[in-house]
């Protein structure tokens, strides 16, 4: 039997939830969200596939405020990748603000005395030509401008931040920081995982963002049991019966990320797919992130301890002994302590050095 409200979303659809009631749960999550919403900077982090770019997309609907959505996953090498995603974020936020008119048409005006940028329709095309692109600053100026005549903050949200990296990302940070201390009516929502934009940005002393305040919002891992109630929903929704064992098992191995519920959920409920393929995908993820972890740091002893810790080996002296059997040499106690320290930084294991999260376990295994 169908449980749905016409309108509604599936829980088990697997794009990013933009309302409320299409939410499960988070209420908390969204009200801290919305009270931050137009702070001067606001970071929403959690670990992969935990709800952020949803919950974000949720609150800017249900707050009613002006946005700029750039999405930034596939990351950009060049100035010209960089224009071109903020052309492609402009002009969306120019079509969804057409339907207050007179947003719409102050935007396109606004942008349009900006030099190095032509509008036709509601496309905007931002130059990326070295002698007439504008300063990534001149089109923030361009929407701050827009909020003050609005009398409105403007939020512009930077999905998967962490991704803009080297000089460009560097060009686009200084950006930001300018307009933190001059853009009174710009809003900045960056999300990501708390290892990239925390660490790598927001914390780093070398970063122009550093030592600017934020807000920060936390996606969280369902508790088992509110991960079986997911999917009991979800199943029911459709009117598909999976018998308790499995969900169980599924909660169990999916570790509380509602991303890979949802995806479980939704390749079960079509018959394409199962559990086993959803964590085989889910690992595969897990496993290029520790990758990517690993490639900038020693890594050798990293993926020693990292692969140890998996097999569940956590006391000190052993983990100790196993670096120094794999180096042929006494390693001093200050090796290891940096070791962990990272690994919990980054929140791959916990204070008792167990995984946070089965899915990077069994990945770890893999290394
Ligand atoms: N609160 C929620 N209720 C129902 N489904 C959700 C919820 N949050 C996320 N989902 C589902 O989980 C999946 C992942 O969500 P989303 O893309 O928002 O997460 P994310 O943290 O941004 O992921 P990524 O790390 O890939 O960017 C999507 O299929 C989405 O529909
Ligand atoms: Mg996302």
């Amino acid at each position: 039997m169908r449980k749905r409200l016409p309108g509604r979303k599936l829980l088990f659809d697997p794009r990013p939830k933009a309302r409320r009631e299409d939410l499960y749960d988070f209420d908390a999550e969204l009200e801290k969200l919305l009270r931050a919403l137009g702070e001067p900077m606001v970071l929403v982090s959690g670990l992969r596939r935990t709800g952020k770019t949803s919950l974000v997309l949720t609150a800017l609907n249900e707050s009613g405020l002006p946005y700029v959505y750039v999405d930034l996953r596939e990351g950009f090498t060049s100035t010209r990748e960089l224009y071109a995603l903020l052309s492609r974020s402009l002009s969306e936020f120019a079509e969804r603000a057409s339907r207050w008119r007179r947003a719409g048409e102050l935007l396109l005006k606004l942008l349009s005395r900006v030099r190095g940028v032509s509008i036709m329709g509601f496309q905007v095309s931002v130059s990326w030509s070295p002698r007439e692109r504008p300063l990534v600053s001149e089109l923030f100026a361009a929407l701050d401008e827009l909020g003050e005549r609005l009398g409105s903050k403007v939020v512009v949200v930077l999905d998967e931040f962490q991704r803009s990296r080297g000089s460009v990302g560097a060009a686009l940070h200084s950006a930001i920081a300018h307009s933190y201390d001059f853009h009174a009516n710009l809003s900045f929502v960056l999300t990501g995982s708390e290892m990239g934009v925390l660490y790598g940005i927001l914390r780093n002393p070398e970063n122009p963002l550093y030592g600017r305040a934020y807000v920060e919002v936390r996606t969280r891992k369902l508790s088992r049991e509110e991960s079986v109630d997911f999917l009991e929903r979800g199943f029911a929704e459709l009117g598909v019966e999976v018998g308790r064992g499995e969900l169980e098992r599924a909660a169990e191995e999916l570790g509380g990320v509602i991303g890979w519920l949802t995806y479980y959920g939704y390749l079960r409920a079509s018959g394409r797919g199962d559990l086993e393929r959803v964590v085989g995908e889910a690992v595969e993820l897990a496993r290029s992130e520790l990758e990517n972890f690993l490639a900038t740091r020693v890594s050798r002893r990293y993926r020693i301890a990292l692969k140890l810790l998996a097999q569940g080996v956590r006391e000190w002296g052993r983990l100790k002994r196993a670096l120094e059997d794999a180096e042929g040499r006494e390693l001093s106690d200050r090796v290891l302590h940096e070791i962990l320290h990272q690994l919990r930084s980054h929140s791959i294991v916990d204070e008792e050095n167990n995984f946070t999260d089965p899915i990077a376990r069994r990945a770890a295994l893999q290394l």
